[in-house]
């Protein structure tokens, strides 16, 4: 459970935030969807695939190795998350964009599910698990070609080289214009939250560090340290996200009615 004078201190950091019209940006990783059902990369695969390494699976040359089984991973984990539910977290971020007006939210995961609860500003670092594109030229291809297609994996209608999921593989460059914009928001943060990511996978990981050397406070809620929080994290809330994001953004909720009601 998160400390309750530590939780005062981020109530207090986004009141101030949100008094100065600054900029709240959020950075998300696997952590914020465990609570929708979805392992996180450091947890163990299980079932059919406890016997691969996501590192294995999700590159280039396993794919390229065994085009059908990566197929199937992917196939698997999009029928798993699809599955899923938002949970009270991914709920609480959507409310927090509501009392935001300059708000952006990052995220290193690839199940749609901050889309599925209501975000609206959604930078996806790593690619999204539903959108799908051929392997050499980047063609997209829609979902629905897919549902028609007996092969596994299909092929690209364009050129007909095979299809695979629009995710950022091992070893792959992030999404450009995506990367950049994500450099820019956390550059001109006056708050970052940083929600369920143990902060060792690069370029993501590299955020925090710029907004806080941009003058940002960092809050960060997760139910262990990860590698940023030694560094750059002025609140650190333990405990799980579904849990303490609702209760963050309630205090602040309540923090600003109050307010209200003072003004008259
Ligand atoms: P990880 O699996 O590395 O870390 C998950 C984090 O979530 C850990 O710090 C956990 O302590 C935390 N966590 C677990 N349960 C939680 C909960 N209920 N609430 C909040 N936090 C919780 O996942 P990521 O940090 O997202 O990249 O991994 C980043 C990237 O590593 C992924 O995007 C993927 C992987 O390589 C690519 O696929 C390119």
């Amino acid at each position: 459970m998160p400390d309750l004078a530590i939780l005062d201190k981020a109530v207090e950091a986004l009141m101030q935030c949100h008094q100065a019209q600054g900029s709240l940006v959020v950075l998300t990783g696997a952590g914020v969807s465990k609570e929708s059902g979805i392992p996180t990369f450091r947890d163990a695969q299980t079932g059919l695939w406890a016997n691969y390494k996501a590192e294995d699976l999700a590159t280039r040359e396993g794919f390229l190795s065994n085009p059908a089984m990566v197929w199937d991973w992917y196939d698997f984990r999009r029928n798993s998350v699809w599955q899923a539910e938002p949970n009270p977290a991914h709920h609480a971020l959507v409310d927090l964009e509501s009392l935001f007006p300059a708000f952006t939210l990052i995220t290193q995961n690839i199940d749609n599910l901050h889309q599925r609860a209501g975000s609206q500003c959604v930078l996806e670092l790593h690619g999204n698990i539903f959108r799908y594109k051929c392997l050499e030229r980047n063609h997209p291809v829609s979902l629905d070609l897919l549902a028609d297609s007996e092969a596994s994996p299909p092929h690209c209608p364009v050129c007909n080289a095979w299809v695979r999921p629009d995710v950022v593989w091992f070893g792959e460059m992030l999404p450009p214009k995506v990367l950049d914009r994500a450099f820019d928001a956390a550059a001109h943060a006056t708050l970052m939250l940083i929600v369920g990511t143990s902060g060792v996978v690069h370029p993501a990981a590299s955020l925090p560090q710029l907004a806080k050397e941009a003058g940002a406070t960092v809050i960060e809620i997760n139910p262990e340290l990860s590698a940023l929080t030694p560094f750059v994290v002025d609140y650190f809330l333990q405990g799980p996200a579904a849990m303490v994001l609702p209760e963050l953004q309630s205090a602040l909720t309540r923090r600003l009615v109050a307010l209200e009601g003072s003004h008259g």
